[in-house]
């Protein structure tokens, strides 16, 4: 038998009872001038140039969405609100193999949890509450992709508001190898990207995509050959986007809104993961099998490779 991750009670609970809408009422973080970029986040470097403010994410081994980057993350998403300062944001990262490369499977394991201090609920709500400032801060976030980006990653990147893609690219969602599904807004962000019937194949499936792919299907918005291009381009778009006003920049972000994904949807995602994961054996299984051949969310072949590996897990 297994027991359950005691987090995903609460976090089922706290889903049921929030209506996911108001960042504002997150526990507010320090102050943007607080942590600037001399003072960093630990796991995230950040400049300025302008009105343009370029993060990037510097996690090693693989930039694994835990604890820390999801804390970091969070104050520093929070520190853009009531600002007028920075208009673009730009999200990067520093390690050629991994965007971001998934969230922290420990979190959701009953037999391997986190270590004592490292408290898994609240980088759920964390999660949560990132991807839908995101999508509704009025400040302009550009995915600077390059490496992988499975599961939360690619949750983060559908949920910025523009994606430029490196030729290290390759985006997934993984849930399904686990038994589980995209609960933090990846599975209705692709659904408005893709279509239907492509978010079915690759969340269906997990396969991933390279980014000459992902930019032919609409998952990013181009593609390049070289990740030098990529940031000349991100940081030209960037600049001339923060050209203009921060009245018509958040104007027109707050209309584009009025389509997507709507706080129930994405809410009902989120209960619909907790669900599997809580009711299955199976996820906990391949959660066990995960750690094991991943060598522990390590640079392992088997996480290199994890998308094409998918089906090991339930060997
Ligand atoms: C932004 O300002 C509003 C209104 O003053 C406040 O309620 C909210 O807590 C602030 N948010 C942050 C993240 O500082
Ligand atoms: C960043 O924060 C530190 C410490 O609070 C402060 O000394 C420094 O002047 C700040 N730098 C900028 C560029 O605001
Ligand atoms: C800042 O951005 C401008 C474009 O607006 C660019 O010409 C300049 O080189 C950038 N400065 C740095 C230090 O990156
Ligand atoms: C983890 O965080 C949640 C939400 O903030 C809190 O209710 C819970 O007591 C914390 N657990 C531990 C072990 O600190």
């Amino acid at each position: 038998m297994f027991s359950i991750p005691k987090a995903l009670f609460f976090l089922l609970s706290f889903v049921i009872r929030s209506s996911w809408c108001n960042t504002n009422d997150a526990a507010a973080s320090t102050s943007y001038d607080e942590r600037n970029s001399s003072t960093g986040y630990g796991t995230i470097s950040t400049s300025i140039n302008g009105s343009v403010l370029r993060a990037t994410i510097n996690n090693p081994p693989i930039n694994l969405y835990d604890q820390k980057l999801s804390s970091d993350l969070f104050s520093l998403v929070n520190s853009l609100a009531n600002q007028t300062e920075i208009k673009v944001v730009i999200l990067a990262s520093a390690n050629p193999d991994f965007w971001i490369a998934h969230y922290d499977i420990h979190i959701l394991s009953a037999n391997h949890p986190p270590p004592p201090g490292d408290n898994g609920t609240e980088t759920g709500i964390r999660i949560l509450s990132t991807v839908n400032s995101l999508a509704t801060l009025p400040v302009i976030f550009i995915a600077e992709i390059n490496g992988r980006a499975h599961g939360a990653g690619n949750e983060i990147a559908v949920q910025c508001d523009i994606r430029y893609a490196g030729p290290g690219t390759i985006l997934s969602q993984i849930e399904v190898g686990f038994n589980i599904l995209p609960g933090a807004g990846g599975l209705q962000y692709l659904v408005a990207l893709i279509g239907r019937a492509r978010a079915l194949e690759y969340i269906l499936s997990g396969n991933s995509v390279d980014a000459v792919t992902a930019a032919s299907i609409g998952w990013v918005n181009k593609a390049f050959g070289s990740k030098e291009v990529l940031r000349t381009e991100v940081d030209a778009l960037a600049h001339r986007i923060a050209s203009f006003t921060g009245k018509a920049l958040s104007g027109i972000k707050q209309r584009v809104n009025v389509n997507k994904p709507s706080a129930e949807s994405l809410a009902g995602d989120n209960e619909a993961f907790s669900q599997l994961l809580v009711e299955q054996p199976a996820a906990q299984r391949a959660t066990d099998r995960y750690l094991e051949l991943s060598q522990d969310q390590t640079r392992s072949p088997f996480e290199l490779a994890l998308s094409e590996n998918l089906e090991r897990l339930n060997a």
